[in-house]
């Protein structure tokens, strides 16, 4: 093997916010940052992980007093939890800091300084909501009224929990403050912009880069660009959990602001604010390698806004964003009511996790795409690979090994054609793991397992041991079966690092690294074999779904009521009883059309939107739908539905809404859009 030179890289993936729980779709990217990360390590490269809990904002404000806690108690417990899941899944981060820290404070306030030094921030003034009581203004969620839409009383500012419609504070109908009671007046506020515009040069070169972006990422940033770079507010008003903006009291930065950041501080925290060591990989000349590891739905807060803040402070660029789709499981979203919405701890409580490490691996591209669970694809899979094909191996040979040679590897392999086979396939595999094509590292590995199975099967040790003479034959047949074994565990020791480490320990071995491929093991003596991993059988599947629809059952009233409802046969008419009768014009003046999706985003900043472009065969809408929490963006591009074409545009905090998509269902997970049959046109009339 040639000699590979030796890089500095540092591996970050995206800050779990402090308020909930990790879930298998956050385990995706972390598993994924993982493999890659031991992978390097694995090479021999200097590979350091940090990351951190995203500890600021309302939502996690919110939830502490919710609990009836202050937020440094919240992220403190939440912080225990999410690191005890991150290690039981044995994920090897050199650090979990989080951003409610020193070292984040210090680096938010070096970056917010050159920035504002450099005439990058500016000081503008909108209108916002203040409760005159107080004397405060009011973030969203301080605000209650009746929605504008459904008239349900008591929703927040940002979103009605009723009907799922997202929309403007100021659109509430009666609205109060939560602080006081009082109604809000509004009144002029001054905000803090970072001046993104001024890096359009610099971004456009940056996404223009071979490694940085994946290419489908460059095409979405070039959309971004056309729409133009919008002045960002990083500061929000008090009360606020977060940082207070130095020479601006009572102003606040924006969460968004501060968590990129932290993977700055945690790697601080990490060198023990050892600046040289720092500098060496963030000052503007590092030729370490910055890797990040992030899901679709943030990523223009890492492809725009974290390489302008970084530049404009005269720190380096990233060296790549590498961007993920969402988990499904069984094809569709995460779902409560179903019991797919499966905590990491609810799945350590069944399982190891080397087997979901393994499918993940095996689902895995470089590509922004979505991927599914599929729950029995993943019992038939670990069972057949894992079990079947690897661990196989070394349960066919060891047994003669330990019995008959007193635990003794033979001295020669008989072919040593098929052990070079095995080392050749190291190049393909490692530049698949490298490009992140882990589906294709799965794969070529399983080639090598299926020649090493056929060639056991063929020499067929079990008879050859009852011929006389034939002795040493059996050794090194199972001495070369016990090798190729070894070869095939160093390839998937990214993947499944238990495995590795109890066959480590199995064949007496120190830690293995990739240039343990090249030479065999002879004359060496292993231990009593032990399978490294068992049959995964199904009924601990359905354990685990039936713990998370129990777990959810009881702190998610509204899901448990829509399962209710579905068990209990057709109630939804007794729940939601038909509306009055209208005549026929009056249902004719709702135009209804058929309308062809031909871009659905994330809305930044909006929990339950997607932004729609619908096409109506020769006229584009924009449309605001409030059907994030039941589908991925990526999923509805392509698909017909049906719009309200004729409906009031309604101005909203995040753009002009041009009519409206129709969906059934009780909300959350739990939202069905609908289609029309196959051969409607764009445009088409529904009536
Ligand atoms: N706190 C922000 C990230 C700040 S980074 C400076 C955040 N947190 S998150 O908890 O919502 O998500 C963390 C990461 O997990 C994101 O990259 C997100 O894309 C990923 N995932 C969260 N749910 C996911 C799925 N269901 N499927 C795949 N990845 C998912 O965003
Ligand atoms: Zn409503």
């Amino acid at each position: 093997m040639n000699a590979i030179k030796k890089r500095d890289i540092l591996i970050t993936s995206a800050l779990p916010y402090a308020n909930g729980d990790i879930h298998l779709g956050h385990l995706v990217e972390y598993i994924q940052t993982d493999i890659w990360t031991r992978f390097q390590r694995l090479r021999g490269h200097d590979a350091t992980w940090v990351w951190a809990d995203d500890a600021h904002g309302t939502p996690i404000m919110l939830s502490a007093k919710k609990n009836g806690t202050t937020p440094e108690a919240l992220i403190d417990s939440v912080k225990i939890a999410h690191e005890k899941d991150f290690t039981d899944f044995q994920l090897s981060f050199d650090n979990f800091h989080t951003t409610h820290s020193e070292e984040n404070r210090q680096c938010v306030e070096t970056i917010y300084q050159r920035l504002r030094d450099g005439g990058h921030i500016v000081v503008r003034t909108i209108e916002q909501l203040y409760d005159p009581q107080t004397e405060m203004f009011l973030p969203d969620r301080f605000v209650t009224g009746t929605c504008p839409k459904c008239k349900t009383a008591e929703q927040y500012g940002d979103a009605c929990e009723s009907c799922g419609t997202t929309y403007d504070a100021t659109e509430l109908l009666n609205p109060t403050s939560v602080v006081s009671g009082a109604t809000p007046i509004m009144k002029d506020s001054e905000q803090y912009f970072f001046k993104i515009e001024n890096f359009d040069a610099m971004l456009r070169e940056w996404t223009s880069g071979e490694h940085q972006l994946q290419p489908e990422m460059r095409n979405k940033i070039q959309e971004w660009f056309e729409g133009g770079l919008q002045d960002w507010d990083i500061s929000r008003n008090k009360p606020y959990w977060g940082f207070e903006i130095p020479d601006a009291p009572g102003k606040y930065f924006y969460v968004w602001m501060d968590a990129p950041i932290g993977y700055m501080a945690s790697h601080l925290h990490l060198l023990k604010g050892d600046e040289e060591a720092f500098n060496k990989y963030w000052g503007k000349d590092s030729t370490a390698e910055l890797v990040h590891f992030i899901g679709i739905d943030i990523a223009r807060f890492h492809t725009l806004c974290w390489p302008a803040m970084l530049h404009g402070a005269g720190y380096r660029t990233p060296t790549a964003v590498h961007c993920h789709g969402f988990l499904m499981v069984d094809g569709a979203k995460m779902s409560k009511s179903r019991g797919t919405f499966i905590k990491a701890r609810t799945y350590l409580d069944h399982l190891q996790p080397d087997y979901l490490r393994y499918y993940y691996a095996a689902k895995l591209n470089n590509k922004v795409e979505n991927i599914d669970l599929n729950l029995e694809d993943f019992v038939a899979r670990v069972n057949a690979d894992l079990v079947g094909k690897i661990v196989n191996i070394a349960s066919r040979c060891a047994g003669f090994i330990v019995k008959n040679f007193d635990a003794t590897l033979a001295a020669e392999l008989p072919d040593n054609a098929l052990y070079q086979e095995s080392v050749a396939a190291s190049e393909s595999i490692a530049e698949a793991f490298e490009n992140r094509e882990f589906s294709r590292a799965i794969r070529e590995i399983i080639i090598q397992a299926d020649k090493a199975n056929q060639f056991i099967a063929d020499q067929a040790p079990w008879n050859l041991i009852k011929q006389h003479g034939e002795e040493i034959k059996v050794q090194q047949i199972c001495t070369l079966g016990i090798n190729l074994f070894k070869n095939l565990v160093i390839y998937l020791k990214p993947v499944v690092p238990d495995i590795a480490t109890q066959t480590e320990a199995f064949l007496n071995c120190e830690e293995f690294t990739w240039s343990d491929l090249d030479t065999p093991l002879l004359n060496h003596k292993i231990n009593k074999f032990k399978p490294m991993i068992t049959r995964l059988e199904s009924k601990s599947i359905d354990a685990i779904v039936e713990a998370s629809k129990q777990d959810l059952a009881t702190t998610n009233v509204a899901e448990a009521t829509s399962v209710a409802a579905g068990q209990a046969g057709n109630e939804q008419l007794a729940n939601d009883p038909i509306s009055d009768e209208i005549s026929f014009e009056e249902f004719a003046k709702v135009d209804l059309r058929i309308a062809t999706i031909v871009a659905a985003d994330h809305v930044e900043g909006a929990d339950k939107l997607l932004q729609l472009t619908l096409d109506l065969g020769g006229e584009q809408r924009n449309v605001f739908a409030g059907i994030k929490s039941a589908y991925d963006p990526s999923t509805l591009i392509g698909r017909q539905t049906v719009m309200v074409a004729n409906l009031k545009p309604r101005k909203m905090r995040f753009g002009n809404s041009e009519g409206m998509v129709l969906a059934a269902g009780p909300g959350g997970s739990d939202l069905f859009i609908l289609s029309p049959d196959d051969g409607a046109q764009a445009g088409m009339r529904v009536k």
